[in-house]
């Protein structure tokens, strides 16, 4: 596997392979490092979690980051990505992680490029990593995906969460349904949308989205969001025996969610984030391991 674009490209035995991988990494069991490699995090829309994620899975495989951003780069003189990668390429660059703002330009950027991309966010597209780390936590939590009742709440057309969870999950063997304004469906998912006092009494993983505000060619209106489509401490109430709460964050408290069940028993929230770093680790490796094993002249790595 050269590079992680989306989840589609992924079997469900490539799935269990991060999950083992991640798992002997956080326990220790496995070590491995690339120290003549060079990564470069190119993030072109705002994070915290993945970048600042990927920055330290990196830097604990003792590879040395190169940050591009699109303010100081090039790339505001008009160079294309393309030339960017290439240019990463030419001067000894192994990993690019890379975010931006446009779907479905991913293939094109990857042909006849001797670097491993990873796709950390691509617009409305997909979030294959912020996946692999939510199913790593579910994993934690049940023996099986298979038969597992999924719910994914909230602003499911604008969201690259939604869409590669969807994805992996019906791959993975489990029941997933949605949650959604009518605004906010989107079709391609399927046609499995219930109410969410549906959603807390059915379902053992209650994944939500953030409300992605900044991609709505509408301003919309939040006041009644939380009573209608979010998950209120009356509700969390409802939820089934053993179920979890999952968010990709940033969460909007008191939107999505109610703000005091951003850290209550059932929230997986910050264990997806702790979970992030092994599993980032775990991808990395598995991308990298081929040509960097064991490597210590510069002009091998
Ligand atoms: N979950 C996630 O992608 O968060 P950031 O936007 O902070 O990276």
């Amino acid at each position: 596997m050269q590079h992680l674009l989306s989840m589609n490209e992924l079997s469900a035995l490539d799935i269990q392979a991060f999950f083992s991988k991640a798992k002997k990494i956080k326990y220790g069991e496995e070590q491995w490092s690339a120290p003549n490699a060079f990564a470069a995090n190119i993030f072109l829309e705002p994070s915290t979690r993945t970048k600042n994620s990927f920055y330290i899975a990196e830097k604990r495989l003792g590879i040395d980051v190169i940050d591009v951003n699109g303010a100081d780069s090039s790339l505001t003189k008009g160079e294309s990505l393309r030339d960017t990668l290439k240019t990463l390429e030419s001067i000894g660059v192994k990993l690019a992680v890379l975010r931006q703002s446009e779907e479905g330009i991913l293939s094109e950027l990857t042909e006849n490029l001797d670097l491993s991309i990873i796709n950390a966010g691509d617009g409305i597209g997909e979030h294959p990593t912020q996946c692999l780390l939510d199913l790593f936590t579910i994993s934690e939590e049940f023996r099986s995906f298979e038969g597992l009742k999924v719910t994914i709440a909230g602003d499911v057309k604008h969201s690259r969460v939604a869409r590669s969870n969807a994805f992996a999950l019906k791959k993975l063997g489990a029941q997933v349904s949605f949650v959604a304004p009518d605004a906010w469906k989107d079709s391609a998912l399927g046609d499995s949308y219930i109410t969410m006092d549906e959603a807390v009494e059915r379902s053992d993983v209650l994944m939500l989205l953030r409300v992605q505000c900044e991609r709505h060619e509408e301003p919309a209106e939040y006041e009644d969001y939380l009573s209608t489509y979010g998950l209120t401490n009356a509700r969390e109430a409802r939820m089934k025996h053993g179920s979890i709460i999952l968010h990709p964050a940033p969460v909007n408290r008191g939107v999505e969610i109610d703000s005091a069940l951003v850290e209550c028993p059932r929230s997986r929230i910050f264990q997806q984030m702790k979970n992030g770093v092994v599993v980032r680790m775990a991808i990395i490796q598995t991308l990298l391991q081929e040509e960097c094993v064991n490597v210590t002249a510069y002009k091998e790595c």
